[in-house]
């Protein structure tokens, strides 16, 4: 993360940096008493963002440098001893951490309800070894988010980043394999952002959400904060369009605050309506109804003209 390219975001109105995640991996193999295979790879994974003391450094530079909030990232499958770098992170001087565990979701001996409840312990560790606020990065799919952003509180977690972003899968045809890239957010792909925050927000939850995925523009950022969103995370269209990506969205949202009377963020967000926690026949209502006004949508029940006939249906 450069500092000049820090100060531009700050610039152009970014609240608060988040750095890019160390990964479990890496601090692992830098523990580990037995020797790593050097292949590029682990060569590779050592060395991503400047490897663990590396990234110490520069967070307690950029601390010095910036003025906003900034917010360590740990990234992992499963708990372990490797979470004690949660430890140097505060040391480092950072001002909240933000927890991606990603554990495997294809584990044929493991139930949904273990994996999750492995996660919230997971996250109370962490929780009790720092003072920092910690905000969990949730992958989108967990059946029941309002159950996890429940259990996630319980366990101690300031905050939630929904969702967390996956390689884009994909099938090499020619070499019959499958293959995995790391892509930028399409356009246009702030809906599972905004579901998101409607399924969390149905709890009358005491933790601050973040939406992450899909946020371009300011019209997606408020329709993530009227789902529920207390802060909006950018990423791919800073990739994109960079830093001035932040002012565009920034400029928006005043102008959409204004326009509506809201003397503050904060007034706007206190505002919006708690969703309810609708039951299945209304859900399921509303999809009826959505469907039926899609304009894509054609009824493919044929038209049956009233016939006229004997009581065999045979035409006079
Ligand atoms: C180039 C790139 C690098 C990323 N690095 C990380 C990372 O280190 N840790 C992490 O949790 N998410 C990482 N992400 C995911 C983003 O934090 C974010 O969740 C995701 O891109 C969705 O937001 P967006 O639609 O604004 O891009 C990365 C995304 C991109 C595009």
């Amino acid at each position: 993360m450069e500092p000049e390219f820090l100060r531009q975001a700050i610039a152009n109105g970014a609240g608060a940096v988040v750095f890019p995640s160390i990964f479990q991996e890496q601090i692992e193999g830098r523990d580990s008493d037995t020797p790593q295979p050097l292949s590029a790879n682990t060569v590779q994974q050592a060395q991503y963002n400047g490897g663990p003391e590396l990234y110490l450094a520069r967070l307690q530079e950029i601390k010095r440098l910036v003025s906003v909030p900034v917010i360590g990232s740990l990234h992992g499958y499963e708990g372990g001893n490797w979470l004690d770098f949660a430890k140097q992170i505060e040391a480092a001087g950072a001002d909240a951490l933000e927890l991606n565990i990603q554990p495997v979701l294809a584990h044929p001996e493991q139930t949904s309800e273990e994996l999750e409840t492995l996660l919230c312990e997971t996250v109370r560790s962490v929780c009790e070894s720092v003072a920092l606020p910690v905000a969990v990065k949730l992958t989108q799919y967990f059946t029941n988010v309002a159950s996890m952003a429940r259990r996630l509180q319980s366990a101690g977690a300031a905050g939630l980043v929904l969702f967390a972003h996956e390689a884009k899968w994909n099938v090499a045809i020619e070499r019959l394999h499958w293959t995995t890239d790391w892509e930028l957010t399409p356009v246009d792909s702030v809906a599972a952002t905004v579901a998101g925050m409607l399924r969390a927000r149905v709890n009358d939850l005491d933790l601050s959400i973040a939406a992450s995925g899909g946020i371009r523009a300011a019209e997606d950022a408020i329709k993530a904060m009227i789902a529920g969103a207390d802060v909006v995370m950018v990423t791919s269209e800073i990739y994109r369009a960079g830093p001035e990506a932040i002012r565009k969205i920034v400029d928006g949202l005043s102008r959409y605050l204004e326009s509506g009377g809201f003397d503050s963020l904060a007034q706007f967000q206190q505002s919006r309506p708690l969703p309810e926690m609708r039951s299945q026949r209304m859900t399921r209502q509303d999809n009826i109804a959505s469907l039926t006004r899609s304009a894509q949508y054609r009824d493919p029940t044929p038209v049956i003209e009233p016939q006229t006939g004997d009581r065999y249906g045979h035409p006079h």
